[in-house]
């Protein structure tokens, strides 16, 4: 048998966190002590992993001694504290926030994409946010002969993204709709406005510029991931009514011109990608068509009407999974083939 890990996952009662527990029982990841963490009022519950019962504690630095990775998924704040105590432990922390993700010499990864960055850290790596990682494994490809000159994104992103407590306000506005109901002000607490039967061109806080952060997060994290400092990318980050699963449109220019069906050819060889590119009904990858599936559906390519060297597309992935915590696993899985963990 190869070697088995100390794991402790931070953030196990979140939905992230849920979705780690799913991702490694199904992947046959190699754990063996497990340390489910989360804050003191979930000290005490009991969730399932392959079958065992296992019981959920405070989370306390001293939770980090002897673990081989931490998995930290809770938000900001939590991050900057918890990751540098794991560290100082001796072990791995993989972010999920984005308290690191531009600090110098902490990886940044999509294992697809830049793996090799795992091999230099100082024992924080962090994981991209879930609308970066999809443009970045659908460009990769792309790009490997020619050059990218811009990139504008627009995405539609699905509620999970907020955290668990912004499904349940979906689906608590939903039921009071079809019960007749308007939203009062007292039902809406995720977002600034009502999530249920509206679209909301807000993700995160506004920045100077009139970006909002979240939009701040695909240039700048693309730019680390893709090693390409100065690529202008502009990006829209939309939050629509569905649970489970970001969609980004995609416009994409480069140096010379790219047919849809090179993409097509280019995307079918990436591993982590699938195609889903045919004109009849449904045949187009929607976001209940990526909900809880590894891969991320790419389609709709064309050859951009206002450039002969654009290409447009439509990329989708599931957020909780691809977006964070599969994306976690496939980095522990790399480094341990590597031998760098
Ligand atoms: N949702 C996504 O699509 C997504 C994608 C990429 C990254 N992320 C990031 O992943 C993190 C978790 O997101 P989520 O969507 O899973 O949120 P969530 O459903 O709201 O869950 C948050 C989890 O973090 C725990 N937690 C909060 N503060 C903590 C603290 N100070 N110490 C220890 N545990 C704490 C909570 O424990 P209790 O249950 O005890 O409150 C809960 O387990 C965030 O940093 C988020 O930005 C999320």
């Amino acid at each position: 048998m190869g070697r088995e890990l100390t794991v402790a996952l931070v953030g196990a009662t979140g939905v992230v966190g849920a979705e780690f527990l799913r991702c490694m029982a199904e992947r046959d990841f190699p754990v063996g002590d497990l340390r489910l963490l989360a804050t003191k009022r979930s000290e005490g519950r009991e969730l399932n992993f392959r079958g065992q019962p296992h019981i959920v504690h405070e989370t306390t630095p001293d939770a980090f001694d002897g673990a081989d990775v931490v998995f930290v998924s809770a938000s900001t704040a939590a991050s900057l504290e918890l990751c540098p105590a794991a560290a100082e432990r001796g072990a791995v922390a993989f972010d999920d926030s984005s308290a690191f993700r531009q600090q110098e010499g902490v990886p940044l990864v999509v294992p697809e994409v830049n793996p090799e960055d795992l091999r230099q850290h100082n024992g924080i790596i962090a994981t991209p946010n879930c609308t970066t990682v999809p443009l970045v494994l659908s460009l990769h490809p792309l790009i490997q002969d020619r050059a990218l000159t811009r990139v504008i994104a627009d995405t539609y992103q699905a509620t999970s993204g907020s955290g668990g407590a912004a499904v349940t306000e979906l689906r608590e506005q939903n039921a009071a709709i079809a019960g007749g109901a308007t939203i009062d002000a007292d039902q809406i607490s995720e977002y600034p406005k009502q999530i249920a039967n509206n679209a909301l061109p807000q993700v995160d806080v506004f920045l100077d510029d009139g970006y909002t952060k979240e939009e701040w997060k695909m240039l700048a994290e693309s730019r680390k991931i893709l090693h390409l400092p100065a690529l202008p990318l502009s990006a829209t980050c939309v939050r629509i009514p569905t649970e489970r699963a970001h969609a980004i449109a995609v416009h994409a220019d480069f140096d010379r011109p790219i047919s849809p069906a090179e993409a097509h050819q280019r995307w079918t060889a990436q591993p982590g990608l699938r195609v889903v590119d045919g004109r009849a009904a449904g045949e187009w990858p929607t976001p209940l068509d990526a909900d809880g599936i590894d891969e991320t559906l790419v389609g709709r390519a064309r050859v951009d009407s206002t450039n002969p060297n654009g290409l447009a597309y439509w990329v989708v992935a599931d957020n909780l999974r691809k977006g964070a915590a599969l994306n976690i696993i496939q980095m522990v899985e790399w480094m341990l083939d590597d031998g760098c963990l």
